[in-house]
Formats: structure tokens, C-alpha cells, sequence
């Protein structure tokens, strides 16, 4: 009798039912949280540079939510297109206790949905040069005057309603700062998910665009982002987060950062995210309208691999069309 192969993997994967019972990694409607982009306008408005994602006026927004729930989505994050007017250098609008922001969230929390929401925290929005903090003469982007001011921005949200406050700025020592705004305001089950790994990536584009600061933007964050050719930096980041109290840890962009997503999961016992974003989201589309590949698959393949890499969920733009696809 011959022995030749000796081992058949391919035994276990000669049939659907094996397939699946061999399957060392699910994914499910509760890996993923959905980005939903807010208008002060009162219609839907299409994000031209992506395609099938809108911003949504408040009155809708809460739709959006309950249908977050239906699919099995357990949490949607916001983003506001704040007005021009109400825009200014040193972003004040952003602890405006009526921002739009502030407005998405308790209209989402008034539905009590089953469905946690979670707020961006940075300055970009707000700001008329498009940075994420306070800039001095010189067009540097201040630590410590920005990250007061953060937290300022955090108890804001936490208390229009916010479930996860998410500082996307990458600044030094917000993590802390933020924490403890939230403790001495009572807000002790206010969590935080730390943008963490945060990377200085040509993958934002569409995302300035829905939120209106591409044109605004003056200069690039890579004073404040890391650099892509870094990763033992990314875990200094992560473990000084996890220090200051945050709840959860990110990475971002996805894709081109599932070995930081590894490196992280392997590092830390803590939760980790990754953000799919806006640049990624294009490419799928992009790449489905020119055939190049199906988008129903692509965009399964692509959430698996992050579950895959060692992620709890992900932020992604496709997650209503996912959810549907996982059968919710
Ligand atoms: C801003 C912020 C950005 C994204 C989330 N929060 C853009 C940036 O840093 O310029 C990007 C998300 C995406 O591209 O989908 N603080």
C-alpha cells in the first residue's frame, strides 16, 4: 500500500459541511461596528468618493440605528459634517453641548435601541485648518493644549449619551486625561477605544471629503500620526493606552496593518479593532465596478482576515451589506 502523500489536507476540505466544521475563525453581524457621517442638512446627502455611503441628516440618523440593530450590528460610530460657519481655528464647536455630534447621539440613545454608539475624538471636524488639534503660529499641532481640550470634548459627548468615546488624534497622554474627566463627572461606565496605532496614511481621502476638511486640511498629520514604517512603535502606543485606562485598543488603517494587528493581539490581553477605512472601502468598490473582482466576496474575504489577524470587530463602511451577507 502506498503511502504517498502521507498527509491530505485536503481531506478536510472536500466538502461545504467540512469546511465549515473545520473553520478556525467566524465572523458574525457582531463583529462589526458601522461609521454613519452626519449632515446638518436636512436630506440625505451621497458622499461622491464613496459610493453607496450617505450622510444623513439627525432626524435620520436614528433610522440608521434601529436598522444597525436589525442587522445585528452592536454599534455604530459617528461622524459629523459640521458647517463651515461653525468652524473656527481653535474647533470650539466641538464641546458645543448642541453640536451636531451631540444631536446624532441622543437621537440614536432617544430610540433605545439596543445599540451602542460610538463618538470620534479629535478636532477635525471643527477646526478650520483641518487638524485634529490646536495649532500655534507656527503650524504645529500642541500636545498638551489639545489633549485639555479633548477631554473637554469627551465629557461633552458622554454626556449627550455616548457609549465609547474613541480619541482618533493621537496625541500624547489624551488617554489618561479623558479617563479621568469621565471618572470625576461620573461617567465610570463611559468606555474608551483608543485609536492606538493610528498611521499618517494616504487611505483618508474620502473620509476628509465626507466630513468636509479635505480642502480645509493645511499641510499632512504626520506630526501626530505614525509613521508606516513603524511597528515596535505601535506597541509603545498601545501599552501606554491600556495604561492611561482605555477599554479597547485600535489600529488603522486595516489591511495594510493586520501584522500590527497580530503583533498587538500577541502582546496585549485587550480587546483590539481595526478601522477598514474610507481609502479601503473605495478600493473594494472601485475594484467590483471595474470587474475585477465580486464585491460581496471581497468584502467577506476582507472582514474575515481581519478576525483572522486577531481582531474583536471592525469599523467598516460595508458593515450593513456584511451583516445581510452573514444572514442577520
Ligand atoms: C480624524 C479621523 C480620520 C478618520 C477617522 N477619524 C481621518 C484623519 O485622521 O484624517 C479616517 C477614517 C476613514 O478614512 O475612513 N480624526
Amino acid at each position: 500500500m502506498s503511502h504517498y502523500p502521507a498527509l491530505r489536507l485536503r481531506r478536510t476540505r472536500s466538502a461545504p459541511w467540512s469546511r465549515r466544521m473545520h473553520a478556525e475563525t467566524v465572523l458574525t453581524p457582531a463583529d462589526l461596528i458601522w461609521p454613519l457621517f452626519v449632515t446638518d442638512g436636512d436630506a440625505e446627502e451621497p458622499v461622491g468618493a464613496l459610493p453607496g455611503v450617505s450622510r444623513w441628516p439627525v432626524r435620520q440618523i436614528a433610522e440608521r440605528a434601529k436598522e444597525a440593530a436589525a442587522l445585528g450590528i452592536p454599534c455604530v460610530a459617528l461622524f459629523p459634517n459640521t458647517p463651515h460657519a461653525l468652524r473656527s481655528d481653535d474647533g470650539r464647536e466641538a464641546f458645543n453641548p448642541d453640536n451636531l455630534m451631540c444631536r446624532a447621539i441622543r437621537a440614536i440613545k432617544d430610540t433605545g435601541a439596543d445599540v451602542g454608539v460610538l463618538t470620534d475624538v479629535a478636532l477635525d471636524p471643527y477646526t478650520s485648518h483641518g487638524h485634529d488639534g490646536l495649532v500655534d503660529a507656527a503650524g504645529y499641532v500642541l500636545n498638551d493644549e489639545t489633549a485639555e481640550v479633548l477631554a473637554r470634548q469627551a465629557l461633552v459627548q458622554a454626556e449627550a449619551g455616548s457609549d465609547i468615546v474613541a480619541p482618533s488624534d493621537m496625541m500624547d497622554g489624551r488617554i489618561g486625561l479623558i479617563r479621568e474627566a469621565l471618572e470625576e463627572e461620573g461617567h465610570v461606565n463611559v468606555q474608551i477605544m483608543a485609536y492606538s496605532a493610528k498611521y499618517a496614511s494616504a487611505f483618508y481621502g474620502p473620509f476628509r471629503d465626507a466630513v468636509g476638511s479635505r480642502g480645509l486640511l493645511k499641510g499632512d498629520k504626520k506630526t501626530y500620526q505614525m509613521d508606516p514604517a513603524n511597528s515596535e512603535e505601535a506597541l509603545r502606543e498601545v501599552a501606554l493606552d491600556i495604561e492611561e485606562g482605555a477599554d479597547s485598543v485600535m489600529v488603522k488603517p486595516g489591511l495594510p496593518y493586520l501584522d500590527i494587528v497580530r503583533r498587538v493581539k500577541d502582546e496585549f490581553e485587550v480587546p483590539v479593532f481595526a478601522y477598514q477605512v474610507s481609502g479601503e472601502y473605495a478600493m473594494i468598490e472601485a475594484a467590483a465596478a471595474a470587474g475585477v473582482g465580486d464585491r460581496e466576496a471581497l468584502v467577506l474575504e476582507t472582514l474575515m482576515a481581519f478576525k483572522r489577524a486577531g481582531c474583536s470587530g471592525v469599523l467598516t463602511y460595508h458593515a450593513p451589506l456584511a451583516a445581510k451577507l452573514l444572514g442577520a
